[in-house]
């Protein structure tokens, strides 16, 4: 199976089915599309059983919640590539949505998937919300899978002529509103499908955003560009939520899935 979305890629094979996560929700409904249009056998895990006809032909539906240990057995059977995009706006669900599921799956595979990630831009900027999504990050970094993670900047803000895609390190953009930074949906589902099968993005954490002009075709070009990651956080994050002072289930966490891979 080759990669043949519009965004070209180096062409390695996602050779097992390609599990989304939040697959119910805005970025995830593109993933499950563009996963399919990539050729990719694609699995959407929906924790309502009303959600099934959410999606196009092709697609296989896992119901029931990411957190149990029989429903991830079903979803993770065979899979090659795993997309997390759930997560919450809510500080009070935050764990729950953010980390919950990262931790479960990672907990759950019985063999090496390539991981792509969806936080935020901001993430590095304090907030429960925030926290819970770094933690995730911080799992997905320690794990020894190969991994991207894509912190996108505010969801279909961009105008028309804004496509054209930039990759910042640092998430040094902690306005909180648009002015830190736009994209489309279409475009945050696309470089999560591209991340899965090119190797330039393995291991790199990145926020994305669209400037005025046309979107690139090869974003191998961008990925390469980047600095990866080398130890529990971006590589130019700010050191700001120090290992000392997190909380002891997730030095828990973090200890159990350290080169689990
Ligand atoms: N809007 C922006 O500009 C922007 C920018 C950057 C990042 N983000 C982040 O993007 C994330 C998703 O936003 P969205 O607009 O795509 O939201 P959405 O359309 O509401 O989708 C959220 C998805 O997460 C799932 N989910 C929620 N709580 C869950 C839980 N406890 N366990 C498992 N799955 C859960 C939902 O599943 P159900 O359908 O089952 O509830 C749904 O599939 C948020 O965390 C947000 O912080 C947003």
């Amino acid at each position: 199976m080759s990669n043949e979305t519009d965004t070209a890629t180096s062409n390695t094979t996602m050779k097992g089915p390609v599990l989304v996560l939040g697959a119910s929700g805005s970025i995830g409904r593109h993933v499950v599309a563009q996963s399919l249009e990539a050729g990719f056998e694609t699995r959407a895990l929906v924790r309502d059983p009303g959600q099934v006809s959410l999606f196009p032909e092709g697609a296989e539906v896992v119901v029931g919640d990411p957190t149990d240990a029989g429903v991830l057995a079903e979803a993770l059977d065979g899979t090659t590539g795993v997309v997390f995009t759930q997560g919450t706006y809510s500080d009070a669900d935050a764990e729950q949505a953010n980390y919950w599921p990262v931790k479960a799956v990672l907990d759950a595979l019985k063999a090496p998937a390539r991981i792509a990630l969806m936080t935020a831009l901001g993430v590095t900027k304090p907030t429960p919300g925030h926290d819970w999504k770094r933690r995730g990050e911080r799992l997905v970094r320690a794990s020894g899978l190969p991994y991207t993670i894509v912190r996108p900047g505010w969801f279909d803000y961009n105008e028309p002529d804004e496509q054209r895609l930039v990759l910042r390190q640092g998430d040094t953009h902690w306005a909180g509103n648009s002015s830190d930074g736009v994209v489309s949906r279409k475009q945050i589902a696309q470089t999560l499908i591209a991340s899965l099968t090119s190797e330039a993005a393995d291991h790199k954490t990145f926020e994305l955003v669209a400037e005025k002009g046309g979107a690139q075709a090869d974003l191998d070009l961008l990925f390469a560009a980047l600095q990866s990651d080398a130890d529990l956080d971006g590589p130019l994050d700010r050191d700001n939520l120090p290992l000392d002072a997190e909380p002891q289930d997730f030095l828990g966490d973090l200890d159990a899935i350290r080169n689990r891979f």
